[in-house]
């Protein structure tokens, strides 16, 4: 219980100029974070204008890092101060990304907040984030989000209530003047979700009988949902979580499901052979990489092999509606839904595009190469959903995640694909390089480009086939006559510099050689490319910082 004065107060300060939100909300550094006053204009300017927060209910938890305590001290006065009649809120703030949607939708909620900068880094050295949900359970939207931002430029104060801190080490129920603070088990629900997806005892006779198997949480927060469902409902072996807990700084670990950053994992599956599956999940556990013995799955592919086995599972076999992947992602998933006939749609980078598409059941499972795949069960990728998916898939047909693949590869040909990301680059070096390679590419179609032919190349633009909206300049684009693609898109949620990605796509025919290495099987391409946006003369790198 709390001892308050109760009154709402209003507290001056000068605005920022810097809170503009990004695909995933608002992500800087913990330092930019600590200013005064910052976290709370930002809050203030989310409680003017998310709708319906006067008498509405609201999520409020976080991936774990360094500030997420703190920031649920700061905002529940502030949201008691708006009038939310309602926070569900969490055992030490402790809150997945998609177990937040899945609390919005099941308490009808009028949105969440997630307190995380997904992948990026933790502790004060690290970042920091403000994610917004709204009604439906995904992020907000572009049009919310710009609200917001208009609305920072003009705040002058905001609102809060003087109280003390609310208990979070243990499920309870308080009050903040009016409002009610329930403080819940973050994990209870979500779980309960899982097992009405899938066959929980199929996935136990697989995983509690002689199936070494890894999940890495990246000592983010993924861990205890990660404990209470592979190690005691499903009866995996002690230990098959690794870095099960979440640290404020993850330990000095990059919580990012990828080779380069969860390399342990990655060293551990391709080169011992101890174990049959490795899976790891990011800081507030939306993405997911799988691994199989001497197998990475692209996501991509990974994409792929959900829709082809959905079968295999209690929540789809019955068919999916369809399926969509980012723009970027490649064309695997696309030759799956041509062969199950169903359709496939292509949109800009980032889950909120995803959205309609759910709202609307044009879709049932979605994903991007960058390590999110999802489905209508929430409104977010969810990297405990694809680990259970996988695994059901893995005891449903009693192979191993390699022979699974070459069965994919050579029913439907291989999508090589690799990312190439160079990061931290000067903001303006990167910006130059891609505006001059927009320009070229009018001109460039026609052009020889590796062993191919240019045959189209522009910047994507998306219209939403449910709302008509339109997004533009999503990412450059270049077509080859033998179906390979390049992608050029610079990141929307680095924090440091510009980071410069590139997308390489080839594909081979069943026929064709389908175990190269894609490095290999794509080097026309990364040189053409090189040689195109002349990255290694202008950023002065001589190597990707991440390959994927
Ligand atoms: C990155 C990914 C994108 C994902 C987003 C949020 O965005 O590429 O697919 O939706 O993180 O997790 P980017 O940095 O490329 O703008
Ligand atoms: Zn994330």
């Amino acid at each position: 219980m709390i001892s308050s004065e109760h009154i709402p107060f209003n507290i001056p300060f000068s605005s920022f100029t810097d809170q503009k939100p990004g695909t995933s909300g608002l992500r800087k550094s913990t330092k930019q974070f600590q200013q005064t006053h910052y976290l709370e204009s930002f809050i203030e300017a989310i409680f003017r204008t998310l709708p319906g927060v006067d008498g509405g209910v609201l999520v409020l938890g976080g991936d774990g890092r360094y500030g997420n305590r703190s920031a649920i001290d700061v905002i529940l006065p502030m949201a008691a101060a708006h009038g939310i009649k309602k926070v569900i809120t969490t055992v030490d703030g402790i809150l997945s990304t998609p177990a937040a949607s899945n609390l919005i939708r099941l308490n009808k909620a009028v949105g969440g907040i997630i307190l995380s900068a997904s992948h990026n880094s933790g502790g004060i050295e690290g970042d920091f984030g403000v994610k917004l949900n709204g009604a439906n359970g995904g992020p907000a939207s572009e049009s919310l989000t710009n609200e917001i931002f208009i609305c920072t430029q003009t705040l002058n104060e905001y609102k809060s209530i003087s109280c003390t801190s609310i208990p979070l080490d243990s499920p309870g129920v308080y009050k903040i003047s009016s409002m009610i603070v329930e403080v819940i088990d973050g994990i209870e629900d979500y779980i309960l979700l899982m097992q009405n997806l899938f066959d929980f005892d199929q996935i136990s006779s697989l995983i509690s009988n002689d199936f070494p198997f890894a999940f890495d949480a990246l000592n983010a927060v993924t861990g205890p949902y990660a404990n209470r469902l592979f190690e005691n409902l499903l009866g995996a072996p002690q230990g098959t979580v690794r870095k099960g807990i979440p640290l404020e700084d993850f330990g000095g670990c990059h919580p990012d499901p990828n080779l380069t950053y969860a390399k342990d994992l990655a060293d551990l599956l391709l080169k011992g052979n101890q174990l049959m599956f490795g899976a790891a999940c990011d800081g507030d556990g939306d993405r997911n990489m799988i691994l199989g013995q001497g197998c990475f799955v692209n996501p991509s592919d990974s994409l792929a092999v959900l829709t082809s086995n959905a079968n295999c599972v209690p929540a789809y076999c019955d068919g999916l509606f369809g399926v969509a992947r980012s723009m970027p992602t490649s064309a695997a998933v696309d030759v799956v839904a041509k062969d199950l006939g169903i359709n496939c749609y292509e949109t800009p980078t980032g889950w909120k595009f995803f959205g309609n598409l759910l709202d609307a059941q044009k879709i049932t499972i979605c994903g991007e190469e960058s390590f999110g795949t999802g489905s209508n069960h929430v409104r977010e990728k969810d990297g405990i959903w694809a680990v259970l998916f996988w695994l059901q898939i893995l005891a449903n047909k009693k192979c191993s995640v390699l022979d699974l693949m070459k069965e994919h590869w050579a029913f439907y040909g291989r999508h090589y694909y690799s990312r190439h990301d160079y990061e931290s680059i000067d903001s303006e070096t990167a910006h130059s390089l891609y505006e001059r390679l927009e320009a070229l590419l009018p001109s460039s179609i026609g052009q020889h480009f590796g062993n191919s032919i240019i045959n189209h190349a522009d910047n994507f633009n998306y219209k939403d086939p449910i709302d008509n909206s339109n997004t533009a300049g999503q990412g450059l684009r270049i077509l080859l006559e033998d179906n390979s693609r390049v992608i050029v898109r610079l990141s929307g949620t680095g924090t440091k510099g510009a980071t410069l990605r590139i997308y390489l796509e080839k594909y081979v025919n069943p026929k064709g050689n389908l175990t190269q290495n894609p490095q290999v099987a794509l080097a026309d391409l990364i040189s053409s490319i090189d040689s195109f946006a002349e990255i290694k003369l202008r950023t002065q790198m001589s190597h990707p910082t991440v390959i994927t």
